[in-house]
């Protein structure tokens, strides 16, 4: 092939190309080890020398001729696949915008905030805690010592320094205590932590503690307030409450408490007079002043409210079902 040729040749195979690695392959067809310029320099050895050092230096010219058309086509690529990308990256800027979707609440926060509302119209103030608390405040204040057995019913989740997720909001009752003076009302809603997972436990829910201490607070007076907040939460005014002799450390008596649910009775918590030893903690006179507190699964109030069947729901977030409740 001669020299005009190879020149002829390189300019249309690299036009013939568009990308930067089919433009290498075609420059070794030129510049490669059996390249064709190459090959050309491989044949001056058969030459004299007079005729060599002209046949290579018109070889020279030829092989930077098909570098500068190279190099021409690398740039013009370079430049074409730049103006590509840019296109694909343009942005009408004059598009009108996405609608911003209106979110909503959580069920289990609407029910919290129905919960706290109800609660306030009659005179109860809403008082927090840790999540992470100490083994006095969730137990030993709540008159459940070491290897009380008890402790064992809690399923306690124990952070490594000693600390632990509360079992429950009743340590609240305690550290509210310990700087309010009676008379106290009050609740603690909140989440709460066990090992427990299945359709209707789950490791993480909230549950509303209730705390009224005053000078003569009565059985009747737990009784009374949890109707009634029942009634109208379920907003059934024939909703009636039942209470059934339990065991907790921290109250004394104690009972379950259950509420008619279409035609029987359903489980909703547990409740008590504070247990003496509960107030002395917090050097309030057990003499002087009594007091009830009670404790309510706020996602069980949920799916009974609005007629869920499955706890994990709650905790999935799939929009499907929360949408339902915006
Ligand atoms: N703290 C108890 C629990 O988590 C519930 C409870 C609260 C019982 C107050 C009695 C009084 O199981």
């Amino acid at each position: 092939m001669n020299l005009e040729d190879i020149l002829t040749e390189a300019r249309r195979d690299f036009a013939a190309v568009d990308t930067l690695p089919a433009l290498e392959q075609a420059k070794a067809r030129f510049l490669g080890k059996s390249g064709a310029i190459t090959e050309q320099m491989k044949g001056l050895g058969k030459l004299d020398p007079e005729q060599r050092k002209e046949a290579g230096a018109r070889i020279n010219q030829a092989k930077d001729g098909v570098e500068a058309l190279l190099k021409a086509r690398r740039e013009a690529i370079q430049a074409e696949e730049l103006n590509r990308q840019l296109a694909a990256e343009s942005l009408d800027v004059t598009l009108p915008g996405r609608g911003a979707g209106l979110g909503g609440a959580h069920p289990v926060s609407l029910t919290l905030k129905r919960i706290e509302s109800l609660f306030a119209s009659i005179g109860f103030a809403v008082a927090d805690g840790p999540e992470i608390e100490t083994d006095f405040y969730n137990f030993t204040a709540l008159n459940i010592p070491d290897n009380h057995p008890a402790r064992a019913m809690h399923d306690t989740f124990y952070l490594g320094d000693g600390s632990l997720l509360r079992t429950h909001t009743s340590p609240v009752q305690v550290r509210y205590m310990e700087h309010q003076k009676p008379p106290i009302k009050i609740i603690a809603p909140g989440r709460v932590y066990r090992v427990d997972s299945d359709a209707t436990h789950s490791p993480m829910f909230h549950q509303v503690e209730g705390l009224w201490v005053d000078r003569d607070i009565s059985f009747a007076h737990l009784k009374g307030v949890v109707q009634d907040f029942l009634q109208r939460f379920f907003e059934r005014d024939d909703l009636t409450v039942r209470f059934r002799p339990s065991f907790f450390p921290f109250t004394e008596p104690s009972a379950e408490m259950d509420m008619s649910w279409n035609g029987g009775w359903l489980e909703i918590g547990g409740c008590g007079m504070v247990h003496p030893n509960v107030l002395g903690h917090v050097g309030i006179d057990a003499e002087a002043w009594q007091g009830f507190a009670f404790g309510l699964g706020v996602e069980r109030l949920a799916m009974l409210r609005y007629g869920v069947n499955d706890l994990r729901l709650f905790f999935e977030n799939d929009m499907r079902f929360l949408k339902q409740f915006a």
